[in-house]
């Protein structure tokens, strides 16, 4: 069993996605050889800026170790690293009808918000398309925003096993993560960066309870009971803490006498002890400069053999050897 799945290096991790992505790729890497790489190509569809790049995947790939990510089960590698994959994605863009990326959702919504609609914007379900089946995947844990995009894949593989004839290339499932609960932001909306509301996992102590202090909450008095439904400290809360204490919260904010002040100051203590352990090792890992850079090579390594193998047998089914 192949489990694959790239993240987007784009900026600071917040706690959506800790809950959203990270956490459940890292039980994953338990269930199947996992394959898990940086989608630094498809990073540029959306901002071409050199620097950036190369920090926010340094970034991603540190803060994606410190969360459990073991180099020693799961192969952890940067998209680019395997060049082959533009390749196969030109071979997939010869049986993708230009109606099938059209129409999808992820385009439609970048270009409404005044991300530039070139070429690569457009094609980046293909290039999806191809880091999914360059690897044989069987399983691709993906969040609901990315059911469309499997969608195409799986469209795109029977095509070309129809083409160039059945086991050409793996059709996979994609594993949506329908259950994972939507994190909520300081703002009490959905927690993502375009809101600009959001915890992020790593960061100085101080700053990150002060933002945990801004939530925003309603007028009830210290006295009186507190509302729990909507409850933005509460749903955060709730991700953080043991039953026993979250229970203990709930009663808090029902019985009242406890002043938001203080149910905010027991949130963020909360959030700074479950994060203790990934910010441990990430302190570890800081330590010795090359140590990601080793992961990443070892990784690519791992991944481009795999793809090469593939590669082959895909350009003899479709008469380029
Ligand atoms: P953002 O909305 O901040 O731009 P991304 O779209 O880069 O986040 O999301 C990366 C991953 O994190 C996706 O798999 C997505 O499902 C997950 N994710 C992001 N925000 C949340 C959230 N608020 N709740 C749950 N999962 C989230
Ligand atoms: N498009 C995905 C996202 O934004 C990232 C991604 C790129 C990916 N290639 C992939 C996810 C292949 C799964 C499989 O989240």
């Amino acid at each position: 069993m192949r489990i694959l799945t790239g993240l987007q290096p784009s900026g600071k991790l917040h706690v959506g996605n800790y809950f959203g992505a990270m956490e459940p790729a890292v039980r994953l890497q338990d269930e199947g050889e996992a394959f898990y790489f940086i989608a630094d190509y498809h990073a540029m569809t959306s901002s071409q800026n050199p620097a950036a790049l190369r920090e926010n995947v340094r970034e991603l790939a540190i803060d994606f170790l410190a969360c459990g990510l073991d180099p020693a089960r799961a192969v952890f590698f940067r998209q680019s690293a395997v060049p082959e994959v533009n390749e196969l994605a030109w071979l997939l863009s010869t049986v993708c009808p230009m109606g099938l990326l059209a129409k999808c959702h992820s385009y439609k919504d970048k270009t409404a918000q005044g991300i530039a609609a070139n070429h690569a914007l457009f094609a980046y379900p293909v290039l999806m398309a191809a880091d999914i089946l360059l690897y044989d995947s069987n399983q691709v844990p993906v969040g609901k925003d990315q059911k469309q995009h499997l969608e195409v894949t799986r469209d795109l593989a029977g095509k070309f096993n129809e083409t160039y004839g059945d086991g050409t290339v793996v059709i996979p499932d994609p594993i949506i993560r329908e259950d994972t609960a939507l994190v909520i932001g300081l703002d009490g909306q959905k927690m993502s960066k375009s809101y600009h509301n959001t915890l992020p996992i790593f960061g100085e102590e101080k700053p990150m309870r002060k933002l945990i202090m801004k939530i925003t909450t309603d007028s009830t008095p210290v006295e009186a009971p507190k509302p729990t439904a909507n409850s933005t400290i509460l749903a955060l809360h709730k991700l953080f803490a043991s039953a026993s204490d979250h229970a203990a919260m709930v009663a808090d904010h029902e019985l009242g006498g406890v002043g938001y002040g203080d149910l905010k100051k027991r949130l963020a203590d909360q959030y700074w002890e479950f994060f203790a352990p990934m910010r441990a090792l990430r302190e570890e890992i800081l330590t010795d400069p090359g140590y990601v850079d080793q992961v990443l090579a070892a990784g690519a390594l791992r991944a481009r053999d795999e793809a090469g193998k593939v590669l082959a047998r895909i350009r003899r089914a479709v008469g380029l050897c």
